[in-house]
Formats: C-alpha cells, structure tokens, sequence
C-alpha cells in the first residue's frame, strides 16, 4: 500500500543531474501506480488545455515523458502523433512500452538533440521543476521552438515559489522571445494538497 505523506517527502528540492537520474531510475518501476494513487491532475490538464490550441494531427514531443503518462493524457483529447525523450531509461522504457510513441529516444541531460521547428508542439510535464530540470531548460526549449510552435509545460507549487523558475518564464517573455497564450492554476497531486501552473507559449 502506498504511504502517500511520507512517500519522496524530498521529491522538490534542488538536487545533482546524478541525484535526479538515480531519483527516476528507483521510481519507474513503481512511478505509475505512486502517482495516479496520490491524485496526479497536471498531464491531463495541460492535454486538455493544448486541444484548443492546436490541430489534432500536430506532431508532439513529449520532452522528460517519464513512463508514458503524458501519453495517455494527450490521447485522452484526441492528440496521438507522438514522439517521447527522457533522460531515464528506466523511465523510458516504461514509456516505450506503454505502446502509444511513434519514437522514443534517451536524452543527455542539458543536451537536445533535435533541430529548431522539428516539432510545433514541446510539451514539458513536471519537467522544468524542482527536483527534475533546471530553469534554463526553459529559454533551451523555446530556442527549438519555430515562431509560431507551442511550449506546453507546468510548474507545481513548489517550483513556482522558486524564484529561479519565474525568472526563466519572465524573461523570455520580456525578451519577446515567447508570450503566454494560456495561464491556470489548478490541482496538481491531490494527496499534499500541491497545485500547479499550466502555462501555454507560443514562441515569437
Ligand atoms: C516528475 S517526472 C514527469 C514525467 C512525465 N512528464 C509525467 O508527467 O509523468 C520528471 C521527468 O523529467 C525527467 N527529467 C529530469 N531532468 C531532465 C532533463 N534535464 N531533460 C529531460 N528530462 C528530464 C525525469 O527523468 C522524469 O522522467
């Protein structure tokens, strides 16, 4: 049985791209059943948000797709043309064989191995976090974004009260690199009471 309060009580600190990587590489045997049992909202509620916002035929890359969560979400709302990367293999593998990817590949951590406009639509789920990303893995993300293409992430509570996560979004958009075209606090793990920021941009 899950012990839901005490579980990771350590999951949004700071930590080493080392820690990070041994972090995910424990959990993905387990990752799935943890988090749906503690009431995990934000994937579906970034799919649900990204429909009204794209063609449903649009090309999506799942960027830090942990085990296929995500994937499940976007093809709840009819979004189904699907690549994955992460940079756990223990992770990934759960996500190849969930079935839904078209591609799936491993990432080094601070490395994208993809060219600018490859994908219109990056979606970052719990990527750029606390515990998981650093925030300049936002502006790194936007640059492979053509004018136009769509950056679909979150950032839970925790990661919000972080000055650097905030920082990374207010500048790109004071920079005129990106503008936010959707917005909206909401629930994120139900059993910690944590919400997050669903947060759409479109790049310039
Ligand atoms: C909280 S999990 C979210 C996974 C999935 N998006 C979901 O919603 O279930 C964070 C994921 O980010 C990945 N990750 C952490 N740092 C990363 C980085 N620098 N580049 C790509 N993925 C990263 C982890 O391996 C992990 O799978």
């Amino acid at each position: 049985m899950t012990d839901k309060k005490v579980m990771r009580p350590q999951l949004w600190a700071p930590r080493s791209v080392e820690d990070t990587m041994a972090v995910y590489a424990e959990w993905a045997e387990t990752y799935d059943q943890d988090v749906l049992a503690r009431g995990y909202h934000t994937p579906d509620r970034i799919a649900a948000a990204l429909k009204d916002h794209m063609k449903a035929d649009t090309q999506i890359l799942d960027f830090g797709c942990g085990t296929g969560i995500g994937a499940k979400a976007l093809q709840r709302q009819g979004l189904t043309n699907l690549h994955g990367t992460d940079i756990s293999a223990e992770m990934l593998e759960k996500a190849e064989a969930c079935g839904i990817y078209d591609k799936i590949w491993l990432s080094q951590p601070g490395e994208l191995s993809f060219g600018r406009g490859a994908y219109p639509v990056i979606v970052a789920a719990g990527v750029i976090s606390l515990g998981a990303a650093p925030a300049d893995l936002l502006g790194q993300l936007i640059a492979k974004l053509d004018t136009g293409n769509l950056l679909a992430l979150s950032f839970n509570d925790p990661t919000l009260a972080d000055n650097r996560y905030a920082d990374a979004l207010g500048t790109e958009v004071a920079k005129g690199r990106a503008e936010v075209v959707f917005r909206e606090h909401g629930p994120h793990l139900d059993d910690v009471d944590m919400g997050s920021d669903i947060i759409i941009l479109r790049r310039r």
